[in-house]
């Protein structure tokens, strides 16, 4: 088999990758571990900046979400009884659009077909092979061992792939950071008792309101990183978000319990991103905190980026784009690291033994409050800034 990009991976950063180049013209194979029904209905984050929705528009895939998202212009933050809301729109000019990630990758899975995009599900033992001169992938697919050759290969296969590691070790620099704590997430059938998103700072913790639908909630509570989910049973679970977001004459409205699950926060990135004819984008080349919602939107910043850039080199055989991919991305990629460690800082129980760190939440918090210059800053950051072509 031969292609121009090989792709690993079927999450929002390679199967937007691959309709991006498409587009293009440009002909791309997606690898694939696990079955579709699986990664469509992993249930992830969902709140997608104005630059993410743009992608799927200029995708032609943005008609679901043009029906079932929710745009949102403001979100409120919640602490000791108190709300602020952030006007986002006002503020800023821009709005975030809540749509779970599992329909974003199940409308690219869809629009994939349609446009005869192959995506090879169920694929094992994925190999990358000769990354300095002509890149091949190799990977079982039940028929046997095939091999892939291409042009350039794509390493969209998350923080868990394989792709990250076929770099030599001294060619990546890796930073680390890791909370003390995770975060539980259900998704409820109850209706949203709130129209946008509250992030609550509480003594007990934090928890976060979100939504899915009119009819569907997603909740977050912030509990220890080694907390097993048997300890939660239901009932827990409704009483200490009522506990941490409740206010008098306000509730968080209960339902049935439809998915559970608890995601360990942590801070990566990966540099450069690059090496040889391999590109990492998305997961596989950071993650941060789901505080500043930013995973997904940095995924397809990614690819946005990559996908210009793979464009100008087999179009006008211009490969200064490549050489700078990963320069471009890391831009964007720390000013995010920066606003989802300062949303995490500023808004969960820090456990250090001492009440100067909550005191000076308060602080911060207050002043968002007082100060237009620092909540048009998180604003700003949460809305996400302009893409351009450098950023
Ligand atoms: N071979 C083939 N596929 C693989 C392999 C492998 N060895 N390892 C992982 N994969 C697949 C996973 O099964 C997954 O479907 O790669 C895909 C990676 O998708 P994501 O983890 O969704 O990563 P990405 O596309 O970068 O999207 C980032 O996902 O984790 C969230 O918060 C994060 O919203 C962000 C988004
Ligand atoms: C979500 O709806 O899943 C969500 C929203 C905002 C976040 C994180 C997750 O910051």
């Amino acid at each position: 088999m031969r292609t121009q990009i090989g792709i690993v991976g079927a999450g929002p950063a390679g199967l937007t990758l691959a309709l991006l180049l498409q587009r293009q013209g440009i002909e791309a194979v997606v690898l694939e571990r696990r079955d579709r029904a699986y990664v469509e209905g992993r249930v992830r984050a969902g709140l997608l900046e104005q630059n993410t929705v743009d992608v799927m528009h200029r995708l032609g895939v943005g008609a679901n979400l043009d029906r079932d998202g929710l745009p949102h212009d403001g979100i409120s933050l919640r602490w000791q009884g108190e709300t602020l809301h952030v006007p986002m729109r006002e503020l800023t000019g821009r709005q975030v659009t809540v749509y779970g990630q599992q329909y974003v990758v199940r409308d690219l899975i869809d629009a994939c077909g349609e446009r005869g995009v192959p995506v090879h599900f169920e694929v094992d033992g994925v190999e990358l092979h000769d990354l300095a001169g002509e890149p091949s992938i190799t990977f079982d697919d039940g028929a046997g061992r095939q091999t892939l050759s291409c042009d350039l290969i794509a390493g969209c296969d998350g923080f868990h792939g394989v792709c990250r590691g076929s770099i030599p070790a001294g060619a990546l620099r890796e930073h680390h950071f890791t909370y003390p704590f995770g975060w539980l997430g259900i998704l409820a059938e109850a209706a949203p008792a709130a129209e946008e998103l509250i992030y609550a700072w509480h003594e007990r913790g934090f928890a976060l309101y979100s939504m899915r639908s009119p009819s569907i909630s997603r909740l977050y509570l912030q509990v220890p990183a080694d907390e097993s989910i048997e300890t939660w049973p239901d009932q827990r679970i409704w009483g200490e978000l009522q506990a941490r977001l409740g206010v008098p004459g306000w509730r968080v409205e209960e339902g049935p319990i439809v998915d559970k699950g608890i995601t360990p926060m942590r801070s990566f990135v990966a540099e450069p991103m690059q090496h040889g004819k391999l590109f990492l984008a998305g997961d596989a080349a950071h993650i941060v905190p789901p505080t500043g919602a930013k995973g997904l939107n940095l995924a397809v910043n990614d690819v946005r980026l990559l996908s210009e850039a793979i464009g100008r080199y087999f179009s006008a055989g211009d490969s200064s784009g490549l050489a700078g991919y990963g320069e471009a991305a890391l831009r964007r990629v720390w000013r995010a690291q920066d606003f989802s460690n300062f949303m995490t800082q500023l808004l969960h129980r820090l456990d250090d033994g001492d009440t100067f760190g909550s005191r000076l939440q308060l602080a911060r918090l207050e002043q968002l409050r007082r100060s237009t210059a620092a909540i048009t800053n998180l604003a700003e950051n949460y809305v996400g800034f302009p893409a351009t072509d450098d950023f």
